[in-house]
């Protein structure tokens, strides 16, 4: 049953202990909330939600000058737009893409193996806390040419940066820690860009050491912004939906059980995980003029937040949208990792992710050798499922129990 919308808000903590649940309301009812406290626009309905994203000229994304810029340390691709927004994304797209992803699907393996073979003698591990997070995390520094052991400092800094991107009100003094962890990544940072503008190697900050933009080569302050980017967009995502995606098998056996026996429908199952439980919750932007959205105007200068979450489970786009169904025939695997996407996981427009095809490969190429190792997975015993988070959503642990097999079998 959808909750009461009478006294809705994005703050509350019913909200924030469950949002599928005010969905349906939040679209059928008040489909461009405005929430006084932080004077902000909510927009939850799939075509509004899509006009917001691909609509350039009224909806810029200034507001992460405030919302990122502080913990990046300088202007992030985001805010960027025109030539220079093109020219950056392309280096950063490039080492993604093609022959650089294909080299990094033997790293993700590898990483991955080595992260699962201590558990699986015992047949206990938890996805979320004791493999996708330190995961997500090692396969960025690798791709990005930093110290993979570096990994849990890194992670410590990455936690500020993302609790500051994703807080949607903060005190000074969790701003001020948010803020403490961005300097010192930064400083970390700094001399290993140097290092790698005197000796380059095969890596994304080596690159973008050398690429230029406007005939001028980057700055250390713009190299920094971009790994910082980077390291945040591709981590905080990756982990949750890993989770989430094992999270739906295990409460569909049936649905498990077939992608056991059709390995091949693993896209489709990663892309109804993405459609039905989108990690990125939240995507801001800025009205720059006066704009109608489905009946209410939103005023110029004012802040909109697109929820993902209910766009993607509109009954106008997606067929009994609330239910969890890998074969589904209104979204389509192959097109969900592209511009062409029916859901909005990955955002829409000049700014779309440009980690889908990575992520897309990351998380198959994880789940493809976990699942035959997981035999029989299930959810430990006493563990109640939680999510936490309202800007990005994922669970908050996922401890599992499988059928316990000899350490050589991870190899
Ligand atoms: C499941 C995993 C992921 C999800 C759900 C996700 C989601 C998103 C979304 C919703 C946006 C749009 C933000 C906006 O319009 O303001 C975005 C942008 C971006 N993503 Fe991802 N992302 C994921 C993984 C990654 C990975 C692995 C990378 C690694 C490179 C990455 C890098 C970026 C960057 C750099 C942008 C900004 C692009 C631009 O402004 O041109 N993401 N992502």
């Amino acid at each position: 049953m959808p909750t009461v919308i009478s006294d809705f808000s994005v703050l509350s903590t019913d909200y924030a202990h469950d949002p599928y649940r005010s969905f349906a309301e939040l679209r059928e009812r008040r489909p461009v909330h405005h929430e006084a406290a932080v004077d902000s626009w909510f927009v939850s309905r799939h075509r509004d939600v899509r006009r917001v994203l691909t609509d350039h000229e009224t909806f810029t994304t200034e507001t992460l000058r405030v919302r990122a810029e502080p913990v990046m340390r300088g202007p992030v691709l985001a805010q960027m737009a025109g030539a220079e927004h093109t020219a950056k994304r392309k280096i950063v797209v490039r080492a993604f893409t093609g022959s650089a992803l294909k080299d990094q699907e033997e790293a993700i393996r590898t990483n991955a193996q080595a992260l699962i073979a201590p558990f699986l003698p015992c047949g206990r591990v938890d996805l979320v806390g004791e493999f996708g997070k330190p995961l997500a995390i090692q396969i960025t520094l690798e791709v990005l040419g930093l110290d993979k052991r570096d990994w849990r400092k890194v992670a410590a800094w990455h936690s500020g940066v993302a609790e500051f991107i994703t807080s949607i009100v903060m005190t000074p003094e969790r701003r001020a820690h948010c803020v403490h962890c961005a300097e010192e990544l930064e400083e970390y940072l700094v001399p290993i860009i140097e290092e790698r503008r005197a000796r380059p190697g095969d890596d994304l900050i080596s690159r973008l050491c050398a690429a230029e933009y406007d005939g001028t080569a980057l700055t250390t302050g713009d190299v920094t912004a971009l790994i910082i980017n980077v390291l945040a967009a591709a981590t905080e995502p990756a982990d949750k939906t890993l989770g989430l995606l094992f999270r739906h098998l295990i409460d569909h056996p049936a649905q498990l059980a077939r992608l056991r026996a059709r390995p091949e429908l693993l896209p489709a199952a990663l892309a109804e995980t993405l459609r039905c439980t989108p990690p990125v919750q939240l995507i801001p932007r800025r009205a720059v003029s006066a704009v109608e959205l489905s009946g209410t105007t939103v005023p110029a200068g004012s802040t909109v937040f697109c929820v993902i979450g209910a766009a993607n489970r509109d009954p106008e786009v997606f067929h009994e949208p609330d239910r969890f169904d890998m074969e589904r025939q209104d979204l389509g695997a192959a097109r969900s990792f592209t511009a062409a996407a029916q859901h909005l996981a990955f955002g829409a427009g000049l700014h779309m992710c440009v980690g889908a095809s990575f992520v897309r490969t990351e998380i198959e190429t994880v789940a493809a050798l976990l699942l035959p190792l997981l035999e029989d997975v299930r959810y430990a015993s006493g563990f109640r499922y939680a999510e936490s988070g309202v800007y990005t959503r994922g669970p908050v642990a996922l401890p599992v129990e499988f059928r316990p097999r000899p350490r050589a079998a991870a190899r």
